[in-house]
Formats: C-alpha cells, sequence, structure tokens
C-alpha cells in the first residue's frame, strides 16, 4: 500500500499525525503500508512556490492512494488566486480524475446530544452524499472578469456538465445505493438550469440499469430545507460539485461536529484521495486541541475503497465508536460529564483500542 501523505496547513500537520500512528498500527500488525511525505496547499506554496508543486503531483500519482490533511491559512489570502492553498486541492482532484466524492454524515450515537437539531430528529442518522468533484461551475469555461460595454466590470462562471461525466457519478451513486438500504435521491435545480435539465435526463437514462433502487429527485433549495426538517429520509443523495459543497457542510452539523466526518475521492479504477470534511482551522492550529477522528476515518475509508480491506476498516472504526464510548471527547464534541482531552490524547486512546 503505498500512501502519500499530504499534512497540508493548519491543523493538517497535527490531525495526520493521528492518523498516521494508526497506519503504523496496522501495518505492525501485517500490513505492507509504505508512506512518502509531500507538501501541498499553503505548504507547497512555501516550499516550491505552488500550491500543488510538481514533486508533489508525481508523488500523488505513484502512490495508490493519498492521505491529505487540509489546506488553508490567513497569510495565504492575499496571494494571487493561482497561488491560494484550495487551487492545490482543486488541482490534485482534477489531475488524479477524482470524481466522485462520497461525504458519508453518520451520527454516532454517544454524540446523538451534541447536534444542534433535537435527538430525535437525528438519531441513527446515516447519509451518504455522493457529489461530483471534477466538473460544473468549479471548472466550466469560460470564467473571468470582464468590462461591459459601458465600461461596466462583470464575473461570469460556467455551469457545465456532460453526459459522460454525469453518467459516470451516477453510476458510483446507484452501486452505493445498491450496497445500503437501496435508496437514491438526486439533487438538482432543474426547474431553472439547463445543466440540471441535462443532469436529470441523465439520471434516469442511469437509471434502468438499477431497477432495484428507489430513485427520487429534489431541487436543491428543498433539499437544503429537508436536511434539517427530516433528514433521515435520505439514504444515499447524488448530487453535482457545488450543490454538494454546500449540502456536505450543512449534513455534517447534523452530526453535532465537522470534526468527525471523514470523505474519499475516487477515481474510475478506486485510487483515491481521503481527506476530513473539515478544513485547516487556523485558528486553534498548534493547539493540541483539534479532533483527529475524521482523519482517522479517512484512513478506514482509504481500506475499505482503495484497498478492499473491510476488516480494517471495521476495526478502525470499531476502535473509534469504543473510545468514544469509553467518554474521551475533544473540545468540539466535548459536553458534561465526559474527558477532555486533546488531539494527541484522542489519537492515543484509538490507537489503543485498535
Ligand atoms: C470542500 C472545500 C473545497 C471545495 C474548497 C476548499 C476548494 O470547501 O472540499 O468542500 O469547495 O470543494
Ligand atoms: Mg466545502
Amino acid at each position: 500500500m503505498k500512501i502519500a501523505v499530504l499534512p497540508g496547513d493548519g491543523i493538517g500537520p497535527e490531525i495526520v499525525a493521528q492518523a498516521v500512528n494508526v497506519l503504523e498500527i496496522l501495518s505492525r500488525d501485517g500490513l505492507k503500508v509504505e508512506l512518502e511525505y509531500g507538501e501541498i496547499g499553503g505548504a507547497g506554496y512555501d516550499a516550491a512556490g505552488d500550491p500543488y508543486p510538481q514533486s508533489t503531483a508525481r508523488l500523488a500519482k505513484d502512490a495508490d492512494a493519498v492521505l491529505l490533511g487540509a489546506v488553508g491559512g490567513y497569510r495565504y489570502d492575499t496571494l494571487p488566486r493561482p497561488m491560494r492553498p484550495e487551487q492545490g486541492l482543486l488541482r490534485i482532484r482534477k489531475d488524479l480524475n477524482l470524481f466522485a466524492n462520497l461525504r458519508p454524515a453518520v451520527l454516532y450515537p454517544e454524540l446523538s446530544s451534541a447536534s444542534s437539531l433535537k435527538p430525535e430528529v437525528v438519531s441513527g442518522l446515516d447519509i451518504m452524499i455522493l457529489r461530483e468533484l471534477t466538473g460544473d461551475i468549479y471548472f466550466g469555461q469560460p470564467r473571468g472578469h470582464r468590462r461591459t460595454a459601458e465600461g461596466e466590470r462583470e464575473g461570469y462562471d460556467t455551469m457545465l456538465y456532460s453526459e459522460s461525466e454525469i453518467a459516470r457519478i451516477a453510476h458510483v451513486a446507484f452501486k452505493t445505493a445498491l450496497r445500503r438500504d437501496k435508496k437514491l435521491c438526486s439533487v438538482d435545480k432543474a426547474n431553472v438550469l439547463e445543466t440540471s435539465v441535462l443532469w436529470r435526463e441523465v439520471v434516469m437514462e442511469v437509471a434502468k440499469e438499477y431497477p432495484e433502487v428507489d430513485l427520487s429527485h429534489m431541487y436543491v433549495d428543498n433539499a437544503a430545507m429537508q436536511l434539517v426538517r427530516n433528514p433521515k429520509q435520505f439514504d444515499v443523495i447524488l448530487t453535482g460539485n457545488m450543490f454538494g459543497d454546500i449540502l456536505s457542510d450543512e449534513a455534517s452539523m447534523l452530526t453535532g461536529s465537522i470534526g468527525m466526518l471523514p470523505s474519499a475521492s475516487l477515481d474510475e479504477k478506486g485510487k483515491g484521495l481521503y481527506e476530513p470534511i473539515h478544513g485547516s482551522a487556523p485558528d486553534i492550529a498548534g493547539q493540541d486541541i483539534a479532533n483527529p477522528i475524521a482523519t482517522i476515518l479517512s484512513v478506514a475509508m482509504m481500506m475499505r475503497h482503495t484497498f478492499d480491506r473491510e476488516d480494517e476498516a471495521k476495526r478502525i472504526e470499531d476502535a473509534v465508536r469504543r473510545a468514544l464510548a469509553d467518554g474521551f471527547r475533544t473540545a468540539d464534541i466535548h459536553q458534561e460529564g465526559m474527558k477532555k482531552v486533546g488531539t494527541k490524547e484522542m489519537g492515543d486512546a484509538v490507537a489503543a483500542r485498535l
């Protein structure tokens, strides 16, 4: 298992260290794990003047999987756009063709009162968001700034999806639904956008190959509302890049903390980039208080999706569950009567149970 490790910025290095610790335990138990470190985001800019340096691109291409921390920091906010940390993330996704982004929102029973929604609304929540990651308005051309004939400034972007882009993410979504409750909700804005009209058409065509899956469609504004009204109606949500960006942040909060949720971004062959869905949290970087669980659970997703090691994935997820059951809590999920721990202590608690 050749794994490129890209800690990135902010809390990235701290949380990735805890996930690497988990990988080292698995390796002690017999898995052949090979780690190679590289820079991305602000760290890439500092090291090589580029948020996605060539050396990192090479490393990532050679690896079977990539473990990424997070990118971004105040220091980089004023750089010209091509040098911004976020560009590193967008470029590695595009470069490795990681079109399928899996963002689970799972509520651990131990945390049911940490959610801002009533426990009965969220208890037992288990949603999988399938977000298309290499197309849409994020990458559509043309885009830019220009002047109108009258000399007024305009900014413009292009929302664009090809049939094949929609079909390949739809197939992943239907296959994901087959392994779960067989319910798929495709989210679009087909009442307004041409891109969405095609999206819906193609999803319905692909659906013919998956008669066992119960397919529904929802407009994105309604989906945003339903996610806080009755989130348990959802099993798998399929959506485009931008809607998925927004809805996955919303869904993550249903579970109490964005610090708990991992993600996988996969290409056609199952190569993947694994990262927590939260950001680099520069305000708490270096203080040993960030929650490492999302990153540790990203390793579980890596075992499952790239290496086909369901046993190891379950082992990691069980260890996390038991650490929570035993009362360990980082600050973001801490509640009265629980053991408040830092990043490293939380990592150690999981490692001990592993
Ligand atoms: C995410 C992030 C990124 C995105 C940013 C940092 C470019 O918000 O992974 O959800 O918009 O995709
Ligand atoms: Mg986002």
